[in-house]
């Protein structure tokens, strides 16, 4: 569970002060798919790095799992997101020095209960699960943007988070690699129980949400919940194809959790 209780935030440089978040509240439950849409400034990569613990409010209260994150210094912070937090940045943020498998183990190296061993495995299965084993060694800079963003989904699954933050996850995609990315994080979501928050521009994407919450300059001006979807005999066609897809998906997913 998520919970932000009238949360501001400003930046203030020389000239100016930026009212980013306005007395932001709201509650997302364990599991929710929730989508976060409005125009660029409004304010959603800022509350979404709140969200994360990355960012600190000015006041109010985050929490996550009961868990008051606004008051933990950045040493428990870092340990509450490696074990419970997975983050897709909008720009991916890979480090260039390192190669996409070390890439994606970054998260299990600052959990300092696993070998090199144990983190090595784990990374490889994970890069499988997103299709990514033949580019294992391979820097950043060596990589298409949709390669990258494969790399950073990987990156936020590997270790098992409980609740996953993805900003802009299919933009600048093609159609293939956004539906790939996106059965990804909605196998997590549905058979695994992750809760996902998405930020996203695209409206395909913010109807396969739970819910919706949008933003407007700095507020929050509208959360509302998508029907759910009752399919017709057409569009059970269209299920029935997408299922056999998202099997191949499935099984590489529970082979790389496992
Ligand atoms: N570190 C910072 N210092 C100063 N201003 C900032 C900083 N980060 C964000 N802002 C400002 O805060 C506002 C909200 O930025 P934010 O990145 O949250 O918007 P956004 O809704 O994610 O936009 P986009 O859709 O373009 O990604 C913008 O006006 C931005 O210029
Ligand atoms: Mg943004």
């Amino acid at each position: 569970m998520l919970e932000f209780k009238n949360v501001f935030k400003s930046f203030h440089n020389e000239s100016e002060t930026i009212d980013v978040l306005k007395n932001i509240s709201f509650r997302i439950e364990t599991g929710e798919f929730v989508a976060i849409i409005g125009p660029s400034g409004s304010g959603k990569s800022t509350l979404l790095g709140v969200a994360a613990g990355l960012d600190k409010p000015d006041t109010g209260i985050v929490s996550l799992d009961g868990v008051n994150i606004t008051a933990e210094n950045e040493s428990n912070l870092a340990d509450l997101r490696a074990d419970r937090i997975g983050f897709i940045f909008q720009n991916f943020q890979l480090l260039p020095g390192l190669n996409a498998i070390e890439n994606v183990g970054i998260p299990l190296y600052l959990k300092s209960s696993l070998t090199e061993a144990e983190i090595l495995k784990k990374s490889e299965k994970i890069l499988e699960s997103v299709s990514m084993s033949h580019r294992a060694t391979h820097f950043p800079k060596q990589l298409s943007g949709g390669e990258e963003q494969r790399i950073a989904i990987a990156r936020s699954f590997v270790n098992d988070p409980k609740i996953i933050f993805a900003d802009e996850p299919t933009a600048n995609l093609d159609f293939k690699n956004s539906k790939t990315v996106l059965d990804l994080l909605l196998y997590r979501n549905k058979e695994q129980g992750t809760t996902l928050v998405v930020v996203t521009h695209d409206p395909d994407v913010a109807k396969l949400a739970d819910r919706v919450l949008e933003m407007k300059d700095g507020e929050i001006i509208s959360d509302s919940r998508n029907k759910k979807k009752i399919p017709s005999a057409q569009s059970k066609k269209v299920t029935a194809k997408k299922t056999t897809k998202q099997k191949k998906t499935n099984s590489r997913l529970k082979q790389a959790s496992r």
